[in-house]
């Protein structure tokens, strides 16, 4: 039995990019995962072979080909339930990603169910894509859209849940299970609990949990919940949406065309069951089946070995960090209440100007909004700098980020 330090060294050998050199022959470190992952061979190779040696369309023709590519998609689906904990496979359907999770659930769930006055809340720390779909929503129908508001610690104030609840008028609460920004792991079960007595339906954003923990949607009790394939080794371009079969059943379609119908007449049409009735078009066959690739490589490796990897380097990120003058972290301190996702500022220097010079010494890390100009407001900031792990990190890693971090404080002699 290998270490599980060995064990993620190890891993490093299956992602090619990590062998390049970027910068004047720089170790490339590689942190932006919460932005997306590298690939792993696995998936690659995967992605290869269904092009090389099964490529045909799925679900409608009869021939070896076809028969093989649709196993294989199929397989995903499989997979991916036994990762989330679904019993009913017909409840998981595939998307480009979150955003287009979202995005459909707020078409096809919220055209039929959202009236004028009823009220949709959110956080102050999600992603653009769980506030604009949202917000087009409340403004099509008349409806209002209500915050759960952050404080200083990075979490979330329940008591405005329970205000907003106090209402009657509340149809759904949204909120992601990781923030992409701060790494806060919100409270899914007291939120849920809330709801759940309330009547009301909740929508989890699952982007940056899923990647990095076990995720057990029965044991949660969500009502939808959506995440993406890229940042969890998996292509862009994938994604899942699931909802519990009642609910999914009360939904109009959302993109109409070839597969989610059963019989199309001049005038009028019908749907095929679930999934395929939201899985309009032919999908994205090949990056599903390197999606099932990618779920054999985190299964292999154990969902909470990787979430102790990250404790790990989280730990030893944010001393090291708190060590660089000048330099300011956000988020909670609380290890266990976050995921490895570091934001950071130094007091006046622009993060733009951070993530050149740490660029520089090779490093890749996000500075921006990150997606999240309302929590950006809500931080009284432009912007942050940003750096997020995943299972190929390591300390040194860690250690040659804080050498380019003190290179930014000489430089602007802080
Ligand atoms: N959601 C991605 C990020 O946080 C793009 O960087």
């Amino acid at each position: 039995m290998q270490s599980t330090e060995s064990l993620f060294e190890n891993l490093r050998k299956d992602f090619p990019i990590l062998k390049r050199t970027v910068r004047d022959n720089k170790r490339l470190v590689y942190l932006d995962n919460a932005s997306t992952t590298q690939k792993p061979n696995q998936v690659i190779d995967a992605i290869t072979d269904y092009y090389q040696n099964h490529n045909a369309n799925i679900h409608r023709a009869v021939y070896a080909l076809a028969e093989e590519s649709t196993e294989a998609y199929e397989a995903t689906r499989d997979k991916i339930a036994n990762f989330i904990n679904i019993k009913n496979r017909q409840e998981i359907i595939f998307v480009r990603g979150t955003t287009e999770a979202i995005n459909l659930v707020a078409y096809s769930w919220g055209r039929p169910h959202i009236k004028e006055g009823d009220i949709i809340v959110t956080t102050e720390y999600e992603h653009h894509s769980n506030i604009v779909p949202w917000q087009l929503l409340t403004q099509e129908k008349g409806a209002k859209l209500e915050y759960i508001r952050m404080d200083d610690d990075g979490e979330l104030i329940l008591d405005d849940l329970d205000k907003h609840l106090a209402t009657g008028k509340v149809k759904l609460v949204t909120f992601s299970l990781m923030s992409n920004v701060l790494g806060t792991i919100t409270n899914a079960e007291k939120i849920i609990e809330k709801c759940k007595a309330a009547g009301v339906l909740t929508l989890i954003d699952g982007a940056q949990a899923v990647p990095h923990m076990t995720v057990d949607i029965e044991k949660l009790g969500c009502d939808f919940f959506a995440f993406s394939g890229h940042k969890m080794l998996a292509p862009t371009g994938i994604g899942v949406l699931w909802a519990k079969k009642s609910v999914l059943e009360t939904m109009v379609p959302f993109h109409g065309g070839g597969d989610m119908i059963r019989e199309v007449h001049k005038y009028e049409a019908t749907w095929n069951d679930l999934p395929y009735k939201f899985e309009a078009g032919t999908p994205n066959i090949a990056d599903v089946i390197g999606f099932g690739a990618a779920i054999d490589y985190l299964v292999k490796i154990g969902m909470d070995n990787i979430r102790e990897h990250e404790i790990e380097l989280t730990k030893y990120a944010i001393e090291k960090l708190s060590a660089v003058k000048g330099l300011h972290i956000y988020g909670t301190k609380d290890i266990s209440k976050r995921g490895g996702v570091i934001s950071f500022n130094f007091a006046d220097v622009h993060p733009h100007d951070v993530a050149q010079i740490v660029d520089g010494e090779g490093i890749a890390v996000r500075s921006g909004h990150h997606c999240a100009q309302v929590l950006m407001e809500r931080l009284n900031v432009a912007a942050t700098s940003r750096a997020s792990f995943y299972i190929y990190n390591t300390k040194q890693d860690i250690d040659i980020l804080v050498n380019a971090l003190n290179i930014v404080a000489k430089v602007f002699k802080l």
